[in-house]
């Protein structure tokens, strides 16, 4: 019988990985977790997640906007209950490495999942392409704080193959993973590798986090948003998450992607040329 899995931010960075690589197997039936689906998925709503959890034995929960805030928790101890509750047989949670409110998270799932992987990661490479960080790569100049905080930036393609592998196969049941790439960061030498890849200049300017914040304040930006981007910056970038893990080899048998390669590779689908207007922002 056909595995029914069900993929959350089916449009994400992570999520739209992860469909792509189940979508063709011919032993899972997948079903997407999205606004926009006929079954729509909304963590603002709960009264859409009981029709979408109908049937399903997997779930990969990725949280919307970060298991940080402080209506994580609770949605999660509702989520994961009810999903129990409809039958779903294993979850796959993604995390934030060094987050402790996320590891709150992750505690809710394990109590009431049947069973678990908890997925842990590092900051994404693809915050450069397909987030936050591509507006000012694109301007040609990122200003950031935390300037000298060295960060272990993982690939999304390796946490999607993570979670894929850990959803198929139950030897990775009751494990926590801890993803990050293989070579320590700076904002700056990311900024640098991208502009080399790409043949643009990008200049890289270390602000404070003060500065940042009114900054951002001064774009109009949510303040809630801004909330998170203090927390992320002050909490997790405070050193606590500068070494790397071999997890990923662990479970794929194979290296962690390079940030190098990344940037090569997304330079090539033209992402990073100011002239290409359509770009897409998660
Ligand atoms: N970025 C990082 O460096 C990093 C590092 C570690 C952990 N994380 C964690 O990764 C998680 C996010 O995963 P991701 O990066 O794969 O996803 P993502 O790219 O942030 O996901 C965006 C997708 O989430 C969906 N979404 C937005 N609001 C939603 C809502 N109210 N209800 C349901 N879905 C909603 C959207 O889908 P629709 O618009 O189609 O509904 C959107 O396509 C967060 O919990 C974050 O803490 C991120």
């Amino acid at each position: 019988m056909k595995k029914k899995i069900l993929v959350l931010g089916s449009t994400g960075k992570t999520g739209r990985r992860v469909a792509e690589r189940l979508k063709n197997n011919p032993d899972v039936e997948l079903r997407l977790g999205s606004r926009s689906e006929e079954i729509p998925f909304d963590w603002e709503n709960p009264q859409t997640w009981s029709k979408i959890l109908n049937g399903i034995d997997s779930v990969y929960i990725t949280f919307q906007p970060d298991l940080a805030v402080p209506f994580a928790a609770d949605a999660i101890e509702n989520f994961s209950r009810l999903a129990t509750e409809s039958g779903v047989e294993k979850m796959v949670l993604l995390s934030g490495r060094g987050e402790k409110e996320a590891q709150v998270c992750e505690e809710i799932v394990k109590k009431n999942a049947k069973n678990w992987t908890i997925v842990r990661a590092s900051w994404f490479n693809q915050n450069f392409s397909e987030s936050f960080f591509l507006d000012p790569i694109l301007h040609g100049i990122v200003a950031l704080p935390r300037a000298e905080a060295l960060e272990p930036f993982t690939d999304a393609d390796d946490i999607a193959d993570v979670v894929t592998k850990v959803l198929l196969d139950d030897n990775h049941n009751g494990k926590t993973y801890e993803l990050t790439g293989p070579r320590l960061l700076t904002f700056k030498d990311c900024v640098n590798e991208i502009a080399l890849a790409s043949g643009r200049n990008i200049t890289f300017q270390p602000l404070s986090l003060e500065d940042y914040k009114q900054m951002l304040r001064d774009y109009q930006v949510p303040e809630d948003h801004i909330w998170l981007v203090n927390y992320l910056f002050e909490e997790v970038l405070d050193g606590r998450n500068a070494s790397v893990t071999h997890d990923i080899e662990k479970v794929l048998a194979r290296k962690a992607r390079e940030f190098t390669a990344y940037a090569e590779e997304t330079a090539q689908t033209g992402i990073w040329n100011p002239e290409n207007k359509d770009h897409e922002i998660s």
